[in-house]
């Protein structure tokens, strides 16, 4: 199974709860929550009081991803305030496997990210820890950029190391996924695919989501 997981960047901010239905009649079940702090990536987004007002309208799965210096320090706000899930950078985080663990024992699933310049292989001692592993596919900050092909190879490696070691974690990519790639990135290994402008910027956003999952789960067919 593979999901596509709307961003809520890419949707319009003062309709947000008719652009979540909208999403969730196309079958999103999974929507991506972009927390920028204006430090470490160049915008600035939401805070945990969005995240709070948008939990009331939705029961899906909120993902949050920070984007933030000092994850070690809001994570737990994050979950406090709905999110199911919740992303640190690889980056910024000084304390992961604290930090990780911390998510957890708040009651939410715990993730790392990957910069596209960061490799895979500074996961290897918490692989066991992370419940998903976020691999960007552009560097982050913005909606809307090119997809980085070398993603691909990351996901594969990631996908490899996950049955190498019968290890369960998830395998989510961010950036750049649209309808052109969604059939070679779930043919790589990748469990939850974001989508932010593929799907808010196209003239029919349910018709967007359905349409990706239709090929993703083409594509999980094909993979087993
Ligand atoms: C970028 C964010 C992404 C963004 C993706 O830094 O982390 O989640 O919303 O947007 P698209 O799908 O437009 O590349
Ligand atoms: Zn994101």
């Amino acid at each position: 199974m593979a999901l596509i997981a709307p961003s809520l960047l890419a949707a319009d901010f003062a309709r947000l709860a008719d652009e979540i239905a909208k999403v969730e009649s196309g079958g999103a079940t999974l929507l991506h929550l972009d927390v920028m702090d204006g430090h470490f990536v160049p915008n600035l987004t939401m805070g945990p009081p969005l995240v709070k007002s948008v939990r009331k309208v939705t029961k899906s799965i909120f993902d949050v991803h920070l984007m933030i210096t000092d994850p070690d320090a809001y994570a737990a706000v994050f979950v406090d305030a709905g999110a199911d899930m919740v992303s640190v950078h690889y980056e910024a985080a000084r304390h992961l496997d604290r930090t990780l663990h911390l998510i957890q024992d708040r009651g939410a699933k715990a993730g790392v990210v990957l910069n596209p310049a960061t490799p895979v292989w500074v996961l290897e001692d918490v692989l066991d820890v992370a419940d998903y592993v976020l691999v960007m596919s552009v560097n982050p900050g913005f909606g809307g950029q090119k997809f980085i092909p070398n993603s691909l190879n990351k996901i594969r490696r990631l996908d490899s190391i996950r049955r190498e070691r019968g290890l369960g974690f998830a395998i989510e990519i961010d950036g750049g996924v649209g309808p052109e790639n969604v059939e070679a990135i779930v043919q790589a290994g990748c469990d939850w695919l974001v989508a932010g402008s593929s799907v808010f910027n196209s003239a029919d956003p349910a018709q967007a989501v359905r349409s990706m999952q239709q090929t993703a789960d083409s594509a999980v067919l094909a993979r087993a």
